[in-house]
């Protein structure tokens, strides 16, 4: 079971729970699910509207789930994430704050998304 905890400045917080085991559920669709105004549009990795930053609550390092191509080029568009921080995270193996949040698999761990 994993808690996802939603932040935003112009709103309260809001903490959900993502059903263990559930390892096609993106962020994007927890959030519509619970009502949680995340911006979207494409709900594709095309867009870059659902960009959100997407940091561990617990203290277990960060699973993720590894960045898509296409999200790993949106994300260089927008300046969130660099050419080498792309090759760094190869060797890593550790994914980046930022995300889309229609790309992000919900794991088994604690995280705090920014919107
Ligand atoms: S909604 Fe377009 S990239 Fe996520």
């Amino acid at each position: 079971m994993a808690n996802i905890t939603f932040s935003n400045p112009d709103y309260k917080d809001k903490t959900v729970y993502a059903v263990a085991g559930s390892h096609t559920q993106t962020i994007l669709k927890l959030a519509l699910e619970n009502k949680i105004p995340i911006n979207f549009n494409c709900q594709d990795g095309e867009c870059g509207t659902c960009l959100v930053k997407v940091t561990s609550l617990d203290k277990k390092t960060r699973m993720g789930g590894p960045l898509t191509e296409k999200e790993k080029s949106i994300l260089v568009q927008l300046n969130k994430l660099t050419k080498e921080a792309v090759d760094k995270m190869a060797v890593d193996d550790l994914p980046s704050d930022w995300r889309l949040a229609c790309q992000v698999i919900v794991r088994d761990e604690d995280v705090l998304v920014e919107y």
